[in-house]
């Protein structure tokens, strides 16, 4: 058995970096044996569990034809559909899933939840996203930027925004287990915990990465070389808005920032965003925004997400090819000898 063998993956901190390295270099060769159409059905015969208690396209899309490539069959289950936190325990859910399903993909509120989906059900279980971390969008991120600049060395990576969100956190503790120098730029009211600061300084002692937490955003972007945001507004804090719109407007994503960077050329400076974004005002949710607080770009302008920069569509296409890395090297029959 391979040291990925049986093991879910709940948060990046489980991981070590030559893990994590791996998963990201098994997703750039599973995404060229899809490009010259050679099979990888690592996956025959299995069954996959898509629980979703948030909505979702990238992650639900990503795992339902990442199965279907690695020849597993999976099953969306959404929030309105099971019986899970209405009428049923998850201890319970988790036993009945773990006896049908090969491997579980959870999607919703609690970090707990999905760590008792693991606990109780026996079989791998892949955090689709919680309040607290979003595991799969990091492999996928760091391989986007590792495909655009050849490594992971001497990397800076800038998020700016929402520095208390999922995104930031795993942004955080990743980068800071890969080597990767990464800054959050946000409003002191919104930097990250102490607890997720606490790990990330932990495993940079160990990599190298220089990590930066600061609301100057003249101080922050200096000299990055991805420049990525997130929502101002996550799922389930809707009731949030105003603040966030009032709070977030200095640490937009405009092409003022990516001036500020330093930076001009794409061979040192990309822009990421795991999606969706809001850079327009053409979605409900967009004229919803616009009529209430006149705000027609939030987190990242629209000059910049269809820039030069602009890299989010390579890495939300990657997200298919790096789900089906930790899908097959957690459950496939393959052999990764430990290093
Ligand atoms: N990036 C991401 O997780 O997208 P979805 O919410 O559409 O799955
Ligand atoms: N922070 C966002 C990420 C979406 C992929 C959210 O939780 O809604």
């Amino acid at each position: 058995t391979s040291v990925f063998q049986g093991r879910s993956l709940l948060a990046e901190k489980d991981f070590t970096r030559s893990e994590l390295e791996y998963l990201i270099d098994f997703s750039i060769h599973l995404k060229d044996l899809k490009k010259r159409n050679i099979p990888h059905r690592y996956l025959e015969g299995k069954n996959i569990a898509l629980l979703f208690e948030k909505t979702s396209t990238r992650t639900r899309a990503a795992f339902t034809t990442a199965a279907v490539d690695l020849g597993a069959h999976p099953e969306y289950l959404g929030a309105n559909d099971i019986q899970l936190g209405k009428k049923e325990t998850t201890e319970d859910t988790a036993k009945v899933l773990g006896s049908m399903f090969d491997g579980i993909e959870f999607r919703g509120f609690s970090q707990k939840m999905v760590e008792e989906l693991a606990e109780f059900s026996g079989v791998p279980v892949w955090n689709g996203l919680t309040d607290e971390w979003h595991p799969t969008q990091m492999i996928a991120d760091f391989m986007t930027i590792k495909e655009n600049f050849g490594s992971l060395e001497n990397i800076t990576l800038v998020y700016v925004g929402d520095g208390r969100n999922n995104m930031a956190n795993s942004l955080l503790v990743t980068g800071a287990i890969l080597g990767v120098n990464v800054r959050i730029c946000a409003p002191e009211a919104l930097f990250p915990e102490q607890e997720v600061i606490d790990y990330a300084n932990k495993f940079a002692a160990e990599s190298g990465a220089e990590l930066m937490i600061t609301d100057n955003v003249d101080e922050g972007v200096k000299g990055a070389n991805v420049l990525y945001t997130d929502v101002w507004v996550s799922m389930g804090e809707e009731d949030k808005f105003e603040e966030r719109v009032n709070m977030l407007q200095p640490y937009q994503l405009n092409m003022d920032m990516i001036n500020k960077t330093g930076n001009q050329d794409t061979d040192n400076l990309i822009v990421l965003h795991c999606l969706p974004a809001f850079h327009d005002t053409n979605t409900e949710y967009g004229k919803m925004v616009e009529e209430q607080f006149g705000v027609k770009e939030m987190e990242i302008t629209d000059e910049v997400f269809r820039s030069k920069y602009g890299r989010q569509f390579e890495e939300a296409e990657n997200r298919m090819h790096s789900i089906k890395a930790i899908m097959a090297a957690t459950l496939g029959n393959l052999f990764i000898p430990r290093t």
